[in-house]
């Protein structure tokens, strides 16, 4: 049997909470509801953080609501505190995400706070969940460079995951930020990682600024990790990283894992559906490389 590989798809979250226009409720859950039917399992829907600071994901509840249950998908939220916290359990939402970066100056643009006050509000949330059994994941942002203050060193990023994880998040995704990184230097942080960090707790998170996403991805794959984090069809950025681009697109990371004999659990007709729907409603290109193939070749 092929070895599985779980994939986050962060489109509706990640994706969406650097568009321009923001999207309406109806129009952000079309897009999710094309996305249950991909045979994705874990689906970021969008996130409860000050709407005043990302209008683009406000009222991510009354979507998250709106939403059919499938006890085989996971449909998450991201949160910054107890209040997202409490927001997220208020409409029964089962996995939160919470984040933080290895920065010190990207945490303060960011989430307006240090590393260790970021610590200090997630210890609330972490105890809350834990009692409320809502699991939670972590994020670290910058886990090679900062926009604000470059290259960070990958024992930091050891060290702040570390805390994430003895806190008690089931996994920790590594975000490479600003999509600057080359996989030499993507070896270097996994490399100090994952001697003190099982390859089952943690994941990759890729930005694609410089094209280097899947080749991060490869090096990822060579020495263990087994999670990772996508976007359909490229989409997002951070408010907080000017000029970073969106993620891996789910569709190339489709093809590079069903290429190389991992089980994804993607049906490729339904992902290029969604694909295809959610590029016409943002009315842009798509920039997946395995996307223009297909159209191109297969259709
Ligand atoms: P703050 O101003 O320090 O917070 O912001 P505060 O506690 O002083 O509250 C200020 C106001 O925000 C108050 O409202 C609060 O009620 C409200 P006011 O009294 O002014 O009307 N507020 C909230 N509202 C809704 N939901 C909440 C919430 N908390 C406070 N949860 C805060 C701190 C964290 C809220 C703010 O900095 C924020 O919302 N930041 C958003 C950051 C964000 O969403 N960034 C993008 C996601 S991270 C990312 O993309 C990276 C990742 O993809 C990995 C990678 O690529 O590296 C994960
Ligand atoms: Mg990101």
């Amino acid at each position: 049997m092929s070895e599985f590989v779980k994939i986050v798809e962060v489109g509706p979250r990640d994706g969406l909470q650097n568009e321009k226009t923001p999207l309406s409720i109806e129009q952000r859950k079309s897009f999710i509801l094309d996305l249950m039917q991909t045979g994705l399992k874990n689906i970021e829907v969008g996130s409860c953080v000050s709407p005043k600071w990302v209008p683009q994901m406000a009222n991510s509840t009354d979507l998250f609501l709106s939403l059919p249950k499938d006890k085989h998908i996971n449909l998450s939220l991201l949160i910054p505190n107890l209040k997202g916290f409490e927001q997220a359990k208020a409409v029964g939402c089962k996995e939160i995400a919470v984040f933080t970066a290895a920065s010190e100056s990207f945490t303060q643009k960011n989430i307006n706070c240090t590393i260790d006050e970021s610590f200090e509000k997630f210890a609330d949330v972490l105890a809350q969940a834990k009692a409320d059994e809502i699991k939670v994941r972590g994020y670290v942002s910058c886990m090679v460079d900062c926009p604000y203050e470059g290259a960070i060193a990958p024992v930091q990023v050891l060290k702040v995951t570390q805390k994430l994880l003895e806190m008690g998040c089931y996994e920790v995704s590594l975000g490479e930020t600003i999509g600057t990184a080359t996989p030499d230097r993507v070896k270097k942080v996994w490399d100090i990682c994952l001697s003190e960090i099982g390859s089952h707790l943690l994941a990759g998170h890729f930005h694609n600024t410089y094209g280097m996403a899947i080749a991060n991805i490869y090096q990822s794959l060579e020495q263990g990790i087994r999670i990772f984090d996508s976007s359909i069809s490229g989409l997002g950025g951070c408010p907080y990283a000017k000029g970073a681009a969106g993620n891996v697109a789910t569709e190339d990371l489709y093809y590079l894992l069903s290429n190389m004999g991992f089980e994804t659990g993607i049906h490729l007709d339904e992902l290029m559906l969604a694909s295809k729907n959610i590029n016409k409603v943002l009315n842009r290109h798509n920039p997946s490389s395995f996307a223009q193939a297909y159209w191109q070749n297969d259709k």
